[in-house]
């Protein structure tokens, strides 16, 4: 309750309706009579107080103290609701016929669900004939769910597309700050809601960032647009605090949410130690706990009627808006939201609760708790905490270092509640689902996988009365699915919010293989997630088995090879792996090339035993069974830092940027000097590991850049120990990288212009001389690709003019290669990119409007037909796939795959895999058969590359003469 209400009369009834009426009576009354007013209560009030010592709402102070401590939780007539307060007037009744719906609990085959009112009406068998005003769906067993729940997000005050005018997830103006709350800068107009609604998201609980130790109060919010039109409508049961007005006396209170953050980020804002952060926390935690005991203090005087003592007539309840959020938090009213990574952080945090006596709703990031799970354990109140994580991002800070993505795994067979969390836009929130597909592929099991998203958070943030599930009551939030929800691209084909269906007509739909329809059946990882555990974190990746296959050594042989994909003259071709293989393939290995594959297995075992004959028993065969996998050259990787960096964010772990000729000092001493990726390169990071075992076995890498011309890029083998070791570089340089943006320090007119006066020489027609000009004459012979990092279309346009003006400077016939990267907006321009003849490299792989120049994106199913990669395809252009990450690397073949599923059949598995591997190289300079050429074979058990089934088991190099097994 809050001031300046008038008392409730003691015979109020616990309906609110009428109390309110009773109130605004009683607040009339007061105003004309407050004698007689006062007179009306006082007979209420036992104890022998004298009338004059008594405050005049002395009632209003007993109610608040008496509901001081209720346990939030939704109103007694909650569950007999007959329409949601969310409804929106005028939406439709809809029934879904025939689902296959995953309840949150249990599968349901052939069910329907009916939505009235902004709620689930009915479920399981639904009698048609009775609901003739309905709008029907037939999902005809299509898969359901709930709505996607967000336990951590910034949408909407973290903008997309980002804007100075609206960064409004830090406040850096104090250390422990629980007043603010994210609702005063949540932006209605974000581009993400939509997206993020294609891809099932319904729910989020948006925090303010991580640079404070307590950033603020977060809310809760539904994503779709409302009519109302304003941020306070989004939400979803806020606190009756949050508008001052919306008071519910007879009602508990609702859950409150508050952010807080340790480690790193806290440390780096206030340049503090973590000694400085943890008492930061305490510090604060102590003024809310003074404060609480004064109201507790008050409030035993004011309910024993002991009223002299507390300041008589003028007793008023201590209070401070500045802290009551913290002091509700030590009355258990608060979920706390907290963003910790390491042991040491988890550790200060678990003390903090055992010395202020509050919980912690769930540890965020949180990339070391599957190291220290009893810790977690010991926190206050005896119930751990919940653990929301990423997938497999990490290794972007040392907190995030030892982060592994069996975390889920380890964690829930620890007993502990697993969230997966997007922390959009650090990651696109369309695409939490794929955190939580992820997570399964690693190990956590299905229904925990399925809950991570939508169940667990539900309970996490205190809504699971009424999100999270498909159940009788709950809020109509549910999604129908393209495929099963944990099967990769698993795309919405519509999505509920309070009943209303979101994707408007028309929108669209991929046609799904029958196999995606069953969850898939994902690898075995007990013996990795073990290993991580025990060397906390830093596990070592290299191979298991070192096979010597150089000329006379061993054989490796590869047996129930379902399928093998082959790169023939820079095309992948699937060279056996129809049905007529039915898992009995055989591929041999010698010298780091199959010398024998056959469908049936006959041949290349008579070659084995030749073999060993021949060598009269020194030649070591090792027999590796696939169970029905496949062989497929090894994939590469574009568009990262991967091997000039171990931890993005230590500059002493990294190779460093390179300097920007456009920047206003560039160092005299570099004169006309290029620079080359291969001069900075750093082997073993652990997100090339990774992406080794993951069978992206080279990489193509320019010098890490944000200004206009980097350099040039360089490829070497992910798996290789040192640049000196046979194979490990295969291409010094590659092609010459240039970047093109709004936004820079300089105008994109002058960006061009620079450009345009390296490759056609000054006013007088002098070309560049010295180091640069040797590197410029290449790419005006056309040997050497340039590589333009730009997103708008607007600025591929002036790029497309400028290439034609140089060609035609060139004279007939004389061609550049061009190849722009990124390409948010590349689809705009697609004919005219075609006809140029420049390649394309997408980073990241499925676009999101980070910046105003990527704003204008081609979204993909359910929202556009096609995607940019199809769309590209259908103009005869050369796509690839990027990574925009060092740790996106290891997700490559999930990429490559997802691209092929979300393409309607365009794009074969074959193509897929082309986008990852021989388009690259084609479009970066490597050349069929000639230098730089990624050789390499990946062998996968259960699966190929690209399913969800599979796991890479090793590697076969030809160039490095090893065959490593995992
Ligand atoms: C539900 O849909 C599936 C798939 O289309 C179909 O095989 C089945 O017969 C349908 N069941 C009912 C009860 O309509
Ligand atoms: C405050 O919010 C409540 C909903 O919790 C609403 O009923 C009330 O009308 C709001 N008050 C104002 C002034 O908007
Ligand atoms: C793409 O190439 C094919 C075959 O060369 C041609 O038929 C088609 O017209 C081209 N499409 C576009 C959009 O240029």
């Amino acid at each position: 309750m809050e001031k300046g209400l008038p008392p409730p009369a003691p015979f109020v009834q616990r309906r609110r309706a009428k109390a309110n009426s009773l109130l605004r009576v009683l607040s009339v009354l007061s105003l004309v009579a407050v004698g007689a007013y006062v007179s009306l209560f006082t007979v209420h009030l036992r104890g022998n107080t004298s009338l004059s010592s008594i405050p005049i709402n002395a009632n209003e102070i007993q109610q608040k103290c008496r509901n001081l401590n209720v346990v939030p939780g939704p109103p007694s007539d909650f569950y007999s609701r007959s329409k949601s307060d969310r409804f929106e007037h005028g939406t439709k009744s809809v029934l879904i016929k025939n689902a296959t719906i995953w309840t949150g609990e249990k599968v349901i085959e052939s069910g329907d669900v009916l939505l009235d009112k902004g709620i689930i009406k009915a479920i399981g068998s639904v009698d048609e004939s009775q609901y003739g005003f309905v709008d029907k769906i037939n999902a005809h067993g299509a898969w359901l769910s709930p709505g996607i729940v967000d336990l951590h997000s910034h949408l909407g005050v973290g903008s997309s597309p980002s804007l100075k005018g609206a960064s409004d997830t830090n406040s850096r103006k104090g250390i422990t700050q629980p007043w603010l709350r994210s609702l005063d800068g949540l932006n209605t107009h974000d581009d993400a809601y939509r997206l993020s609604i294609a891809g099932g998201v319904t729910t989020a609980v948006v925090l303010p960032g991580s640079a404070n130790s307590i950033g603020g109060q977060a809310f809760v919010i539904k994503l779709r647009p409302t009519n109302e039109k304003s941020p306070s409508s989004m939400l979803l049961e806020p606190p009756f605090s949050f508008n001052g007005s919306g008071i519910e006396p007879f009602d508990p209170p609702r859950w409150r949410q508050l952010k807080q953050a340790c480690g790193e980020n806290p440390s780096r804002v206030y340049s503090q130690t973590r000694m400085d952060n943890i008492w930061s926390f305490r510090k604060a935690y102590s003024t809310a706990q003074s404060i609480k005991q004064s109201q507790d203090d008050f409030c035993s005087s004011a309910l024993s009627n002991s009223w002299s003592s507390i300041g008589g007539s003028s007793a008023t309840f201590p209070e401070s808006l500045e802290w009551e959020a913290l002091v509700d938090v030590l009355r258990g009213r608060v979920k706390i939201q907290n963003h910790c990574y390491e042991a040491v952080d988890l550790d200060g945090i678990i003390r903090l609760t055992n010395e202020f006596k509050f919980k912690i709703a769930a540890f965020h990031h949180a990339h070391e708790t599957y190291l220290v799970p009893d810790l977690l354990k010991k926190m206050y109140g005896g119930e751990p905490p919940a653990v929301a994580l990423f997938a497999t991002n990490g290794r972007y800070k040392r907190e995030a270092y030892r982060g592994s993505e069996f975390a889920p795994k380890v964690l829930a067979e620890n007993g502990l509640n697993v969230v997966m969390k997007s922390d959009h836009p650090v990651l696109n929130s369309r695409y939490l689902l794929h955190e939580a597909q992820q997570a399964h592929y690693f190990g956590l099991e299905e229904e925990l996988a399925l809950k991570s998203v939508t169940v667990t958070p539900a309970k996490v943030m205190g809504m699971d009365h009424r999100v999270g599930y498909v159940k009788e009551g709950y809020d109509a939030d549910l999604v129908l699915w393209d495929s099963h929800p944990l099967s990769l691209g698993a795309t919405p084909k519509q999505v509920f919010i309070d009943g209303i269906p979101q994707l408007k007509s028309p929108h669209f739909i991929s046609s799904k293989p029958a196999k995606v329809q069953t969850p898939p059946n994902t690898p075995n990882w007990d013996r990795e997630a073990k290993e991580a555990v025990e060397w906390d974190g830093n596990q070592p990746l290299g191979p298991r088995e070192r096979f010597d296959t150089g000329a006379g050594k061993d054989v490796v042989m590869f047996v129930n090879v379902e399928s093998m994909y082959a790169k023939i003259q820079g095309r992948i071709l699937r060279v056996f792996g129809e049905e007529e293989t039915l898992g009995k393939g055989v591929v041999l290995v010698r010298d780091g090339e199959a010398v024998c594959k056959s469908v049936s297995g006959r041949e290349c075992l008579q070659m084995s035993e030749r073999l060993e004959q021949e060598a009269e028993g020194k030649v070591k065969i090792k027999v590796v069974d696939l169970e029905g996998g496949s062989l497929s050259p090894g994939l590469v990787s574009y568009g990262s830092a991967l091997g000039l960096t171990h931890i993005a964010s230590e500059s002493s772990t990294n190779d460093g940027p390179a300097p920007d000729p456009l920047s206003a000092n560039p160092p005299a001493i570099l004169g006309d000097t290029v620079i080359r990726a291969v001069d900075g390169l750093v082997f073993e990071s652990r997100n090339a590991l990774f992406a080794y075992r993951s069978g992206v076995t080279s990489a193509i890498t320019p010098p890490s850049s944000s200004g206009f011309l980097s350099g040039l890029s360089t490829v070497f083998s992910t798996g290789s120990s040192h640049a000196l070791e046979q194979g490990a570089v295969l291409k010094p340089d590659a092609a010459l990288h240039v970047g093109i943006s709004m936004g820079a320090e300089k105008s994109v007119a002058t960006q061009v212009g620079a450009l345009r006066r390296v490759l056609l020489g000054d006013a007088k027609g002098e070309a560049q001389e010295g180091e640069l000009g040797a590197v410029i004459k290449q790419v005006l012979d056309g040997t050497l690709p340039l590589v333009i990092s730009v997103d708008s279309a607007d600025i591929m346009a002036s790029l497309i003019h400028l290439k034609e003006e140089v060609e035609g400077t060139l004279g007939p016939g004389r061609k550049i290669k061009v190849v722009f990267d990124r390409a948010a907006e590349a689809h705009l321009v697609a004919e005219e990119i075609g006809q140029a003849g420049i390649g394309v490299v997408l980073s990241p792989v499925r676009p999101f409007p980070s910046s105003w120049e990527q704003r204008r994106i081609l979204p993909g199913p359910p929202l556009s037909s096609e995607t940019t990669i199809t769309h590209l395809l259908k103009h005869n252009i050369t796509v690839a796939l990027g990574a925009s990450d060092t740790w996106v690397a290891r997700n490559l073949r999930f990429d490559a795959s997802w691209a092929s599923l979300d393409s309607s059949g365009l794009v074969s598995d074959a193509q897929a895999l082309e986008l990852v591997s021989a388009n690259l190289e084609r479009l970066l300079g490597v050349q069929p058969g000639e230098e730089g050429e990624n050789t390499d074979w990946v062998a996968t058990r259960g699966g190929s590359l690209l399913d969800l089934e599979a796991k890479v088991v090793g590697v076969v190099s030809s160039r490095r003469g090893v065959v490593d097994l995992f």
